[in-house]
């Protein structure tokens, strides 16, 4: 098939790279020259494990192209995804500037055959059809193309991986030949198919992202409650989560949850349901928790620290990506910033985005041997592999203070005790 997918970030490139692997042909649009200019060169330039390589062969076999020109792409696809951001606003609704303005460019460039345009950007329920109304004006008259929802479930870090072994493939929409067309498409992708209507495909991406971000939310709660009762949060979890129905995944304390989705996603599902006159009690108190863990956390910093020179392991969102939307790192060190601490951090792919944020503020170490050098405590954000094994005994004479704040529990309490650390974790009690 020939399909278009309209954006490059983290789930367009995924699924034009994956596209493209199993044969189709697949155009890119993007809206900046010069990143476009990257593409070609097989730079994708987010990290995302695999992606690279993934770009690069797919180039090489000429079956993704990349173009800031809809004229090109659109006339000859048979499929169109959209999946440019989605940004909250103020209010927490999302912003559909960047959806709407793709969709009249769709419209305009929309030619006589068949196409299925899907949003896989998270939207409100009923913007796919607000999209169908959009292309509708834009398009001349004998063209004949229909509006379907596929949202995408993968997850940064994996993405690749997701996308190919999905748990399942919703495809949503009313009208049946443009979901025939995406069954074909999607045939090679593991997992169940749900198929649906476009309203109720929205929706299951807004209630699968809200509960996965209540299920943190609930772990940190219970967090809270063993660091005031001496239970150990990871037993107790562990003991929960055995339980099928509730289930052991996303019941991970810690820093609460970042990035691009869950967030902006929540955020989203409040001002929707405030709109619609529903009680949103439930999803204040998410992201009541949600902020509640990083403070709680920060107030363990403040309390035991014991001078003002500190690292800073971990600065993306989570392991395996350089993404740093809404990451509990940015908190932690603007808060710590102000109460004049020094900070060195350490990251293996994230660096250069925080460094737009912070600039000469902080300072950037190469590995993170350098970045605990005298300081007075490390802080551990994001829990990358690198840290799990590391020389911890070569990380103590390093350090000014041996002082861990552990914030995503990756150290045995015991162990640490036994070493001579002081450590402070997530839920657990100090040993
Ligand atoms: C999420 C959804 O998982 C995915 O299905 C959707 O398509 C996009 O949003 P992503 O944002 O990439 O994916 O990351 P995810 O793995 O869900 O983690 C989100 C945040 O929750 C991270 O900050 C992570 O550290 C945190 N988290 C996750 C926890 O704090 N505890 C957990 O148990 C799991």
């Amino acid at each position: 098939m020939t399909i278009t997918v309209v954006g490059h970030g983290y789930v367009g490139l995924v699924t034009a790279c994956v596209f493209a692997d199993f044969g189709n042909q697949v155009f890119v649009i993007g809206h900046t020259k010069e990143k476009i200019a990257c593409l070609k060169s097989g730079d994708p330039i987010i990290y995302e494990p695999g992606l690279k390589e993934l770009l690069q062969k797919n180039i090489r076999a000429k079956r993704i192209s990349f173009t800031l020109d809809y004229e090109k792409a659109i006339p000859e696809s048979e499929i169109v995804f959209i999946t440019v951001g989605t940004p909250p606003k103020e209010t927490g609704e999302a912003d559909l500037t960047a959806v709407i303005e793709v969709a009249r460019n769709i419209g305009k460039n929309l030619k006589t055959k068949f196409t299925v345009v899907s949003c896989k950007s998270t939207v409100p329920i009923g913007t796919n059809h607000k999209l169908e109304i959009i292309i509708s004006k834009h398009k001349s008259k004998h063209v004949d193309f229909a509006v379907a929802s596929c949202p995408e479930f993968l997850r940064e870090g994996t993405g690749i991986f997701d996308t190919i072994n999905a748990d399942r493939v919703v495809i949503g929409s009313n009208n049946k030949r443009a979901v025939e067309q995406l069954i074909t498409l999607h045939k090679p992708i593991n997992g169940k198919r749900v198929i649906t209507d476009l309203a109720s495909a929205e929706m299951i991406k807004y209630a699968s992202n809200v509960f996965l971000a209540n299920k943190i939310s609930y772990a940190n709660l219970i967090s809270f409650y063993c660091e005031k009762t001496g239970a150990n949060v990871s037993e107790v979890l562990s003991g929960v989560g055995i339980d099928e129905r509730i289930g052991k995944k996303f019941l991970n304390p810690g820093l609460g949850y970042g990035g691009s989705c869950l967030p902006k996603d929540v955020k989203a599902f409040l001002d929707i349901g405030k709109k619609l006159f529903i009680k949103t009690d439930l999803l204040s108190s998410i992201e009541n928790i949600n902020l509640r863990a990083q403070e709680n956390f920060l107030e363990k910093i403040l309390k035991y620290v014991s001078g003002k020179k500190v690292a800073v392991w971990g600065l993306s969102f989570k392991p395996n990506t350089d993404d740093i939307r809404f990451a509990p790192s940015v908190f932690i060190i603007k808060k710590l910033l102000e109460q004049g601490f020094q900070i060195n951090t350490y990251d293996q792919e994230a660096t250069n985005n925080i460094k737009k944020i912070f600039a000469d503020k902080i300072y950037y170490s190469k590995d993170p041997y350098q970045a605990v050098k005298k300081v007075d405590a490390l802080i551990i954000i994001t829990e990358w592999n690198e840290f799990r094994q590391i020389d911890l005994n070569k990380v103590k004479k390093l350090m000014k203070n041996p002082t861990i704040f552990d914030g995503r529990n990756i150290y045995d309490p015991s162990d640490l005790k036994k070493m001579g650390f002081k450590y402070y974790s997530i839920g657990r009690p100090y040993q």
